[in-house]
């Protein structure tokens, strides 16, 4: 049956990798028998659009190995719409990406396919409360992780991501910072720097459901090396061995090279970090992301078939809150 399907489909661009993923258990045959003409759909229209489209790592297997052009953690997609040449750009992702997308390429179609994918952190401050912050700690510029709405970006000095905020924050050459909206990433780059960190008091609502006490019964169990995303509980980062952004936690499996992993992030991320290391055993405790779960092929096909939902940005904003991403992009 999967060499039939693969002899198929071996003309078709994705389809091959997607194989891969299908033959490592990722999916399933049933589960390829429905994604099969959704994926062939959307290979065509992007064709046909001219449209790059980017998924985050926590995209479900079919997304990330099936109709993907481009994949990787947050720094990396809005790196790959900066330096994309297509017209329409579909983010698999949530809200904040697909406008961060939009600020960086002001003149493409930025297609997010449901809305609706929002992110608890954008969600935990608002433009107002940045100001108030500023008015409350005179002089202190304001980082933001790019987890924030297009309005907040505003407001902000300069954006950062997970996997370089503490770059980030040194290039700043401030004594103390603020630093919006998650707390547990404050805290982290806190204990990296000698800047002091003002937090604010924004939590994920997927990786704040991790305990250390988890943790330890999960390492006990099975003797995993264990990683844990920044967006985790203070005493989540100190019990694991490794902390780091999602594209930090696929480096460290690459050079560690560990006999059982236990991500502590978004439960898609170790199936799809599963199928490029066959010889590690992933121990998967399943958090997953209501708002990255949005996003399904029928929605991608839908979004590529009508051009919309497109994301549409007030102009003032815009070019306020592209200076704090433009910013982040020029620090090494
Ligand atoms: P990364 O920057 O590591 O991709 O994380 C983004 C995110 O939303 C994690 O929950
Ligand atoms: Fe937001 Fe958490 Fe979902 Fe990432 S995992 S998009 S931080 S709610």
């Amino acid at each position: 049956m999967l060499q039939a399907l693969d002899a198929r489909h071996a003309a078709v661009p994705g389809i091959l990798e997607d194989s891969e993923a299908r033959s490592r258990g990722s999916i399933s045959e049933p589960e390829w028998l429905l994604f099969e003409p959704l994926i062939e759909e959307i290979q065509r229209l992007k064709k046909e659009r001219n449209a790059l489209l980017i998924a985050h790592n926590y995209q479900t297997a079919e997304i990330f190995h099936g109709v993907a052009d481009a994949r990787g953690d947050s720094l990396a997609l809005a790196r790959h719409a900066a330096n994309s040449s297509a017209d329409v750009i579909v983010m698999c992702g949530v809200r904040f990406m697909a406008e961060t997308a939009k600020l960086l390429c002001p003149d493409k179609t930025v297609l997010l396919p449901d809305l609706e994918a929002g992110c608890s952190l954008a969600a935990s401050i608002t433009p107002e409360d940045v100001r108030a912050l500023r008015r409350q700690y005179p002089g202190a510029p304001v980082v933001g992780y790019v987890n924030t709405s297009a309005a907040v970006k505003a407001e902000l000095d300069i954006c950062c991501t997970s996997s370089n905020a503490v770059r980030v924050v040194e290039s700043l050459g401030a004594e103390r910072v603020i630093f919006v909206p998650d707390e547990y990433l404050a805290r982290f780059v806190a204990s990296r720097t000698n800047v002091e960190i003002i937090p604010w008091r924004g939590h994920c609502e997927v990786h704040e459901r991790f305990t250390a006490a988890e943790l330890e019964e999960y390492r006990a169990a099975t003797g995993a090396y264990v990683l844990a995303h920044p967006e985790c509980p203070e005493d989540v980062q100190l019990a694991a061995d490794y902390v780091g952004s999602t594209s930090g936690m696929i480096e460290e499996l690459t050079a560690r090279h560990p006999k059982r992993a236990l991500l502590l992030t978004e439960c898609s991320m170790s199936d799809n970090v599963a199928v490029a290391h066959p010889d590690i055993e992933f121990v998967r405790p399943c958090n997953l992301c209501p708002h990255m779960k949005r996003i399904t092929l029928a929605n991608i096909r839908d979004c590529l078939r009508s051009l919309s939902p497109a994301i549409e940005l007030e102009a003032g904003i815009a070019e306020r809150a592209r200076s704090a991403v433009r910013r982040m992009l020029e620090v090494r």
